[in-house]
């Protein structure tokens, strides 16, 4: 039987060739938002080595937004124009077009992985204030305060998710997923852990979710109806009230669902750096299944799937349609076809292009 990896999936009016997503991953390498010549190059070799779906990284909408200096951003004309060459790119390598786009609240303006992925220190020009519901810090290895969000900022905020939604409807992307996990904006609102207002965005698990619904509702008005509308969520803190985050987390869901959401990827909260998080193969796989099957949404999950046997059976037990593969794709751009050679599917050179497919089908592998 066909693996199911290598089956297609229709999400509204999009086919995706098979079941492999890359998932989005940060690259470091952007100069003020803007992409550089690694940004191509990067992800259309990810099209070409076979994925189904191809998700730009976390791209910012606005300039406090960035996690980093080297993050992208997508909050004028200049920066969408920019970001088209990447979709173009992706889509010719045959795979859908997506971009994650989000706000990294309490965790921006830290240094690259590789110079330490602290906060950069306040007197440093490179850095900026961040900005979050709440003037409470993460910690750890990211200190800085926060400054609280005003109303007009949380209004300014939503409405640079939508006009990065239009910028990225109008460059060709076809699969819009809306950040909402890892400790950043939205999941700062969301997370008691970083959100102790007293108005109507914080207290009950309704007012911390206000954000989210409100973002999601204005962005659902400008993004096409034919298109999928996904977000990533922190469904779970790996903290000590994992039932009830989970609960509030499926409830949220439900409401996305009926306020148009097409697709959940089911991920963590982040928003404390002592998460006692289960780290393993496939850690979030029971978790998926569960939210996905009581939400009834199609979605995904990713995090340590690290092989395809693994991914192939999270896809037949419903822990996801698709599954969001990030380091694997890293480390081999053509995962896809190392996953079809390993599953037996019957062509495994037909994942790849006619320039690597021809002369791959006749090579005698060891
Ligand atoms: C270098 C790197 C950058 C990442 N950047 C993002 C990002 O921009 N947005 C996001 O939602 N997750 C990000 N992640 C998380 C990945 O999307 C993925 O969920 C995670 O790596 C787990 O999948 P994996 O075990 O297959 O790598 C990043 C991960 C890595 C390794």
């Amino acid at each position: 039987m066909k693996p199911k990896l290598f089956t297609p999936i229709q999400l509204k009016g999009i086919t995706l060739r098979n079941r492999i997503a890359m998932s989005p991953m940060c690259q470091y390498t952007a100069v003020d938002g803007l992409p550089t010549d690694w940004h191509p190059a990067h992800y259309q070799s990810r099209a070409r080595g076979g994925a189904g779906l191809v998700v730009v990284e976390a791209t910012a909408v606005s300039p406090e937004g960035r996690i980093t200096p080297g993050c992208l951003g997508i909050w004028s004309d200049e920066h969408a124009a920019a970001l088209k060459p990447i979709a173009d790119g992706i889509k010719s390598g045959g795979a859908v077009p997506g971009i994650q786009i989000g706000h990294a609240g309490r965790k921006a303006s830290a240094n690259l992985p590789w110079e330490g992925d602290n906060h950069i220190s306040a007197d440093d020009p490179r850095g900026w204030e961040p900005i979050a519901p709440s003037a409470i810090a993460y910690g750890g290895d990211l200190p800085r305060l926060p400054h609280e969000m005003t109303k007009a900022e949380i209004e300014r905020v939503k409405a640079d998710f939508v006009a990065a939604a239009k910028r990225a409807r109008d460059m060709g992307f076809e699969f819009l997923l809306l950040h909402f996990a890892h400790g950043y904006l939205a999941q700062n609102f969301l997370s008691r852990w970083s959100n102790q207002r007293t108005d109507e965005y914080g207290g009950s698990a309704e007012n911390r979710a206000r954000f989210m619904i409100e973002t999601l509702e204005a962005v659902r008005a400008v993004w096409p109806e034919h298109l999928p509308l996904a977000a990533r969520l922190g469904v779970i803190e790996f903290d000590d009230r994992n039932e009830e985050t989970l609960a509030e987390s499926i409830a949220l869901a439900k409401r996305f669902k009926e306020l148009g959401l097409d697709f959940l990827d089911v991920s963590m909260g982040f928003s404390i750096p002592d998460a006692k998080i289960p780290w393993g193969a496939g850690q979030l796989r029971e978790i998926s299944k569960r939210v996905l099957a009581e939400t009834g949404l199609p979605g995904s999950t990713s995090w340590n799937i690290n092989s395809p046997v693994l991914a192939e059976a999270m896809l037949q037990e419903g822990a996801g349609d698709l599954v969001m593969i990030g380091r694997p794709l890293l480390g081999n751009p053509h995962w896809p076809f190392a996953a079809a050679r390993e599953l037996g599917l019957e062509n495994p050179t037909s994942v790849l292009p006619p320039s690597y497919a021809h002369w791959l089908s006749r090579y005698h592998f060891a």
